[in-house]
């Protein structure tokens, strides 16, 4: 492996166009933090570079919806954000934004290069244009029925009801959600990255030479190449964006996704301007000693993997990324998190709820951190873990320590003695700590990193259980100091071992040990705390949290969930009027269920036979995964009487039978609440 010098991380740059959820932090965030805090620790060269995604027809989107302008959308999220991150411990050496001049200048300067350099194709094609609004349509801008799955909902570039991915030329009848108007096809130039052309580049660097990437990263890189890439737009016609610094290129700006990557380039020329004894910028993107680990999710791999890395390749003057620790989706209770659907737990409201607990989140979302597969959070999972591992393993016995020694010892370190067996068998068993946590972090193992890092208090918690220092506090002080060195030592090794991951609770550690620095290189040493050291006051490192705390939490989603039935069922609107002659040509009767069968190798049908008064008729009905046959003999249902007949799987069905469908989707079938003869008229 190559020796670098210095090392530059980032974590994908949030879009501005809505508060972050524990998705986002679970993906790239609380990783990304992890790993430069551990580098500052071990004292390497290392900035962190983060910021707000600003462009982007989601923001457009939302602003729209709401009346206002996207600035008003970006500048309303980019604040909070920043400021949700810093509460949650996401200590970026800067958080910058792709609003800013610096940014324009740098994507225009890079696209300009390129475009110079011959590296972009120019073409023309037709595109959707909304004649009623004259603007060009982005995909998200159209919606229509899916090809697939018919859903009519759907986007011009996904389905979010089967989640195939479309090109809004595939939408049948599409319209354009600006002003719901038919969309026409029209002319337009654009230019394009040609990534074909870099396609064996591609290959050798990512297939043959970064084989030590994550599976699921390196697998989806293989797919795309398997695939075959194409040449990618990079530039839009919309009125939010970078300007295309070209001449003739009025009303077109940068493809988000061209530029917000540059939201790295620019935020460290920011940062490196303002804190010249960093070194400049260049030196961080230029220098061959700089390495580069990007954070993101999974949805942005192709971007991070292929993309960006084929615009740096194409200018020609910058570094590529080493490594891209892409995470997979965290889920939430069971679901998939969405904005849409407000199913997801928003960190600013999670802060609220619950002051002061960033590190239990932190926590959580590492013991559960999606980094092989999606994952999910519970919030009963979360209660779990704080109380039977933070507080009981973790807390508990920092606790104990401290106020032994306290009691016993004036909050002074007591001398060590003499070593008993089981005293070296238990320092044996955290000596190589420090090994174990630096591989794992090292290669992106966050969730076991932590686990290591739990299993020191693990350890610690025994030690004492076994011990039982209380006891031979009578008889064996000696003794009693002995077993509190020890301790007292592992609670030291836990404010090291834990300050990547639960910066806030060792900082607060630490300050109860009275060693407020924090030295990474001790990590795993039984002599951290000298003899004599006066310690702080002993405060709980953790609470309890109890079950009212978490049932309100689930009752916010349980509401969240009814919400969304609600708004389903308004989606869901009245049928366009119909004059009362046309009402009456429809006869619907009542009928008394003789028979009723499963149809053969047809999950949903099931077969009736109906006494209708006028000597009976058979209905095939899609119904069968609500009800079971036998329920339904005996019954009076309601029917259409006068539908034109159908064949179905070669059964002739003469009418349809009328159920109701709740919100819920689950269906009652519709009976009369008297018994009425076989034939009556529903009127
Ligand atoms: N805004 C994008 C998203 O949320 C991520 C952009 S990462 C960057 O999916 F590299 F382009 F900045
Ligand atoms: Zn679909």
């Amino acid at each position: 492996m190559k020796e670098f010098k210095r090392t530059l991380v980032t974590s994908a740059l949030p879009y501005a166009n809505g508060p972050l959820h524990i998705g986002h932090l679970a993906g790239a965030y609380v990783p990304a933090d992890i790993y430069v805090r551990y580098l500052r620790l071990k004292k390497e060269d290392v900035i962190f570079i983060g910021g707000s995604d600003e462009h982007g027809v989601p923001i457009t989107i939302r602003a729209r919806k709401e009346g206002v302008t996207p600035k008003d959308i970006i500048d309303r999220y980019h604040y909070q954000m920043k400021e949700t991150f810093e509460k949650m411990g996401i200590s970026y050496d800067i958080y910058g934004r792709t609003s800013s001049d610096t940014h324009h200048k740098m994507a225009q300067d890079i696209f300009r290069t390129l475009y110079d350099n011959g590296k972009l194709i120019q073409k023309t094609s037709e595109q959707y244009y909304d004649p009623e609004a004259k603007m060009f349509l982005a995909d998200r801008y159209i919606t229509g029925e899916c090809p697939h799955c018919h859903n009519d909902k759907a986007y011009g570039d996904q389905c979010e009801k089967c989640g195939s991915a479309l090109s809004p030329t595939e939408l049948i009848n599409p319209v354009s959600t600006v002003t719901g108007c038919k969309p026409i096809m029209k002319e337009t130039t654009h230019w394009y990255l040609p990534l074909d052309d870099y396609q064996e580049w591609l290959s050798k660097w990512i297939l043959e030479g970064h084989k030590e990437w994550r599976p699921n990263v390196y697998g989806q890189c293989k797919s795309w190449l398997d695939m075959g890439l194409q040449p990618r737009a990079v530039s839009r016609d919309l009125d939010w964006g970078i300007p295309v610094p070209v001449e003739g290129a009025e009303g077109k700006v940068l493809y988000v996704w061209f530029d917000a990557p540059i939201g790295y380039i620019s935020n460290t020329k920011d940062f490196c301007d303002a804190n010249p004894e960093r070194g400049s910028w260049e030196t961080w993107w230029k220098d061959p000693e700089t390495r580069m680990v990007n954070f993101i999710g999974k949805d942005n791999i192709v971007f991070h993997c292929i993309v960006f890395p084929t615009m740096l390749k194409a200018e020609g003057s910058f570094n590529i990324t080493d490594n891209v620790p892409a995470n997979e989706f965290l889920n939430l209770e069971d679901d998939k998190i969405s904005t849409s659907r407000n199913w997801a737990v928003w960190v600013h409201e999670y802060l609220e709820d619950f002051p002061g607990k960033a590190d239990v989140l932190r926590y959580v979302l590492t013991a559960n951190a999606p980094e092989t597969k999606d994952n999910n959070f519970t919030w009963k999972d979360f209660q779990a873990r704080n109380n039977n591992e933070l507080v009981a393993i973790y807390g508990n016995f920092v606790n104990r320590a401290l106020v032994l020694t306290a009691k016993y010892f004036d909050a002074k370190v007591p001398a060590c003695g003499t070593l008993t067996d089981y005293d070296r068998q238990t320092l044996e068993e955290f000596k190589n700590v420090k090994e174990r946590v630096e591989s794992l972090l090292e290669n992106f193992k966050f969730r076991e990193a932590q686990k290591e890092a739990m299993n020191l208090a693990r350890i610690g918690n025994k030690y004492l259980a076994d011990t039982e220092p209380w006891k031979l506090a009578k008889t064996d002080m000696e003794r009693v100091a002995t077993i509190l060195n020890i301790a007292l030592q592992l609670v030291a090794n836990l404010s090291i071992a834990f300050e990547p991951f639960l910066p806030f609770s060792s900082m607060r550690l630490r300050t109860m040990i009275g060693a407020p620095d924090c030295n990474w290189e001790q990590l795993g040493s039984i002599d951290i705390l000298p003899a004599d050291h006066q310690l702080g006051k002993a405060e709980l490192l953790f609470e309890k949290i109890e079950d009212a705390q978490i049932d309100a939490q689930i009752e916010k989603l349980e509401n969240s969930r009814k919400q969304n039935q609600a708004a389903e069922k308004k989606a869901n609107p009245i049928k366009q009027t119909v004059d009362f002659a046309d009402f009456e040509k429809i006869d619907i009767r009542v009928g008394t269920v003789l028979e009723c069968q499963k149809v053969p190798k047809a999950d949903k049908l099931l077969q009736f036979r109906i006494d209708d008064g006028l000597g009976g008729r058979t209905i095939l009905s899609g119904i069968a995964q609500h009800y079971q046959p036998e329920e339904l003999v005996g019954k009076q249902v309601c029917f259409i009487a006068n539908l034109a007949p159908r064949k179905i799987r070669g059964i002739e069905s003469q009418g349809m039978i009328l159920s109701a469908l709740d919100n819920d989707n689950s269906l009652a079938v519709i009976t009369v609440p008297k018994e009425v003869a076989p034939g009556s008229e529903v009127c």
